[in-house]
């Protein structure tokens, strides 16, 4: 496969870039003529950002999965699709070609017919890091079924509120997931959730770690049941269900400031072009190039990086079951020596966890094969960029430094693999499309060069969110109602002479812990579920491998008992009401929380504090007890 779409060379970048500028309609109709469409769009984009309202490509007819697998077949079925490294790696790895998958996606998708699912059904998968995950996903976009992939670390309660947010009626799962030296019983946490959704008609089980589960009759029922139940019904294929370019593609829940995780909506059409189109040029991938991207695909960065645009791509995309430190800290450097990954695709906080074992683990794999490096999910820091780019690329590799978010789509600032320069530290250069904006807190552009301020975009693209689930008027508070016809990232970012963007973090009440998204709402509610706990207020600090870390303040009801074992419980019911990711790191009890005369919580105080900045609080004079102040400082936990 050729794409007539990849950038080369600087020029090509810059001609490239402004002509997504100045004829943005011509550009991405140019790119999108090299995907496959039963019928072509009508018009190639329709925008405003006040309501805000989005199409690209409409009156597009097509089905994403004909991108993915058929077109491939002919050229590249026995080419391999996926490679998949199992969590022991004493057990047997799989190559699926592109044949083998197309084969499997479309006999998964006759399962979900079979069991009722119909476009436009929701369709919720919580799998591990199995071939299978991949193919439910590519199952339901082949049926035209919304699939809402929930990561398998969130909670019984976590999943509960996105299944009835989504109202969710199907379910493909497995018995357990295998991380590290763990067995994550899956089936379990969806029997405990399922109490609060009786709407749910189907589970559909795989099998993977053998652990013992209980499967109601009439709603449970095992995957290879069922995909022997299709084989003897002997037609073997299943047509793409023809979607019309603004169709959507998937839910995905995320965190925000405030309120419950919300469901970002992608589109069939847009999304499909805007991530293959940045795949093929970030990381400058070419056929026949191992693409290993660490993520796991309940998160954005897995549905558009391991399975959508690769495959999209006709490339190899390598789908590892384990964790980077398990059964040693060598883990991934030795997966990229057995299979010769070309392209390897992590995130700050697993490079800076590894670079604390040393020099050993990376010494005994043969790294030859990596041309490409990338990073995403925070900003990274100059000591692990370094210790990247020397140790694991040898200084031969590129690293791209990759931001972007999930109501994106794909990556929007990131230098070109070899291309655009790198700069430690910095994301760089918007790709072709893209029109970031830098604004100040009144609503003001920020222009020239040597600034800061908050990340806006001002033009739409291709991937971008167009709602969010069941609740349009949410995208808009969200994301357009901040500053006038922009899409407000909730980054703050500089701007150097040469145009490079240097993403500082979230300037909202959004924490980013271990790349992991977290609002500090949703912690203080799980956190508040305790029955001893008052109220609390939860801020971010900076952690050395997490990013940032997780620290809460709480008022409790009673000084007595074993502060440590209150302490643990407290972070129990976080796990169990969210998911273990969004347990404190410091729980500090206090007698009160700094608050405003009008009764809001003044969380900068808390920040700096927090942060150990202690002669550095600011103005505390408005307070209404300014002297818990005091004692919040002294009671501070390093
Ligand atoms: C937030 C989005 C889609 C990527 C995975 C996380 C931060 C992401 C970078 C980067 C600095 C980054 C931002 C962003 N972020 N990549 N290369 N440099 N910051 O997706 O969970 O939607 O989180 O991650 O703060 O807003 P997400």
């Amino acid at each position: 496969m050729s794409y007539p779409f990849q950038i080369k060379s600087f020029d090509e970048y810059q001609a490239a870039y402004k002509r997504s500028v100045d004829d943005p309609e011509g550009f991405w109709g140019d790119v999108a003529s090299s995907f496959y469409w039963r019928k072509k769009w009508d018009k190639v984009l329709e925008w405003n950002f006040k309501e805000p309202n989005i199409k690209w490509f409409q009156g597009g007819r097509l089905n994403i999965t004909e991108n993915c697998l058929d077109r491939h077949l002919e050229t590249s079925g026995n080419k391999p699709a996926i490679i998949w490294e199992p969590n022991d790696p004493e057990d047997r790895h799989r190559v699926l070609t592109y044949r083998e998958l197309y084969n499997k996606v479309v006999q998964f998708a006759n399962v979900l017919k079979n069991n009722g699912v119909k476009k436009g059904d929701r369709v919720c998968i919580y799998m591990g890091m199995v071939p299978e995950l991949a193919i439910a996903v590519l199952a339901c976009a082949r049926l035209g079924a919304i699939h809402s992939v929930i990561f398998g670390g969130f909670s019984a309660q976590s999943i509960a509120d996105r299944l009835q947010d989504a109202q969710a009626e199907y379910i493909v799962t497995s018995d357990g997931a295998f991380r590290g030296n763990k067995d994550v019983p899956l089936k379990s946490v969806i029997d405990d959730a399922l109490v609060q959704c009786h709407f749910v008609k189907r589970v559909i089980v795989l099998t993977r770690t053998r652990t013992p589960v209980s499967m109601i009759k009439g709603r449970d029922v095992w995957w290879e049941d069922e995909v022997k139940f299709v084989e003897t019904m002997g037609n073997p294929d299943c047509p793409a269900e023809e979607m019309d370019a603004e169709d959507p593609l998937f839910i995905l829940y995320t965190s925000g400031s405030t309120g419950k995780p919300k469901g970002v909506v992608h589109t069939v059409g847009g999304y499909m072009v805007y991530t293959t189109y940045s795949f093929v040029n970030v990381f400058q991938y070419n056929p026949g190039d191992i693409h290993f991207c660490t993520a796991d695909i309940g998160w954005i960065t897995g549905h558009s990086y391991i399975v959508y645009a690769p495959l999209c791509a006709g490339a190899t995309s390598l789908i590892f079951e384990g964790i980077p430190t398990w059964p040693d800290a060598g883990r991934f450097w030795k997966i990229v020596d057995k299979y010769r990954v070309n392209i390897l695709y992590t995130a700050p906080t697993a490079i800076r966890s590894l670079m604390g074992f040393g020099l050993g683990p990376v010494q005994q794999a043969d790294l030859s094969s990596l041309k490409v490096l990338g990073s995403v999910g925070e900003p990274i820091n100059e000591e692990a960029w370094h210790w990247f780019d020397d140790n694991i690329g040898k200084n031969r590799c590129p690293i791209v430094d990759t931001w972007w978010q999930t109501e994106n789509g794909g990556i929007l600032i990131s230098n070109l693999a070899g291309v655009t320069k790198a700069k430690p530290g910095w994301a760089t250069l918007p790709l072709p499309g893209i029109q970031p904006v830098l604004m100040d807190e009144n609503g003001k552009e920020i222009e020239g060069p040597n600034v800061g301020g908050n990340l806006c975009v001002k033009f739409p693209w291709p991937g971008m969110l167009r709602t969010t689930y069941g609740d349009h008027e949410r995208m808009r508070t969200n994301y357009f109602a901040t500053y006038d016809d922009m899409y407000f990232t909730g980054d703050g970012s500089y701007r150097d002479e040469d145009g490079n963007y240097r993403i500082t973090g979230r300037v909202d009440d959004v924490l980013n812990v271990s790349g992991h998204r977290i609002g500090t709402a949703e912690v203080e509610n799980a956190i508040n579920m305790h029955a001893g706990v008052v109220e609390s207020a939860v801020v971010g600090y900076p952690h050395e491998v997490k990013g940032q870390g997780i620290y809460a303040y709480v008022v409790y009801t009673s000084a007595h008992g074993d502060e440590s074992l209150t302490r643990k419980d407290i972070a129990q019911t976080v796990a169990r009401i969210i998911g273990p990711i969004a347990k404190p790191d410091k729980i500090q009890f206090v007698s009160g929380l700094p608050k405003t005369r009008s009764g809001k919580i003044m969380r900068r105080i808390l920040r700096k504090i927090a942060e150990g900045e202690l002669d550095n609080v600011g103005d505390i004079s408005t307070l209404l007890d300014p002297q818990v102040v005091d004692e919040i400082k002294r009671g501070r936990l390093a």
